[in-house]
């Protein structure tokens, strides 16, 4: 199968639609989580401006694990909790953080980051794991952000 990702045009708000279409067709009739991310991480970090890190944790039932990604290495295991990724698993609520370095307890994985989004994923009830964005950028997401990624992260979760 070959995938061509057509270049995003219009608003912000127009362009998450077509990303996350561009998403669902991605995943679309493979339920294999870590193909799924792994193919997800490099769409949305070829896409979108201004990312130093886009990547996927998975919930083992005890902690987050890093899943697929692109950017620079991460930490392995997060606890739930603990930094901007830990904070979203355990509230179930998305975390948009303008300044990383005023985030009580944020995980410094990469020196470069100045902002970040993360999206917890939650199935049938069941946390799976949580979707992060880093940005070099301070203040890099808003609210489009927030709801764009969020369509993106329920694609992934529907072919689950
Ligand atoms: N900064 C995150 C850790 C994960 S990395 O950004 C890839 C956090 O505080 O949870």
């Amino acid at each position: 199968m070959s995938f061509t990702v057509a270049d995003l045009t219009g608003d912000r708000t127009e362009q998450y639609q077509q990303l996350t279409a561009q998403a669902e067709a991605l995943v679309a009739g493979e339920p294999d989580r870590v193909a799924n991310a792994a193919n997800l991480a490099s769409l949305v970090f070829h896409a979108l401006p201004d990312l130093n890190w886009v990547g996927f944790y998975f919930y083992d039932g005890h902690e987050l694990v890093v899943g697929p990604f692109q950017g620079k290495p991460a930490c392995v295991r997060i606890a739930l909790g603990k930094g901007v990724c830990g904070t979203a698993a355990q509230t179930r609520e998305t975390q948009v953080v303008p300044d990383v370095h005023a985030f009580p307890g944020h995980i410094a994985c990469d020196g470069d980051t100045g902002s970040e989004v993360v999206v917890p994923l939650v199935h049938n009830g069941e946390l799976v794991g949580v979707f992060d964005l880093d940005s070099p950028k301070p203040d890099r997401f808003d609210a489009i952000d927030q709801h764009g990624l969020e369509a993106v992260a329920r694609a992934f979760l529907a072919a689950l």
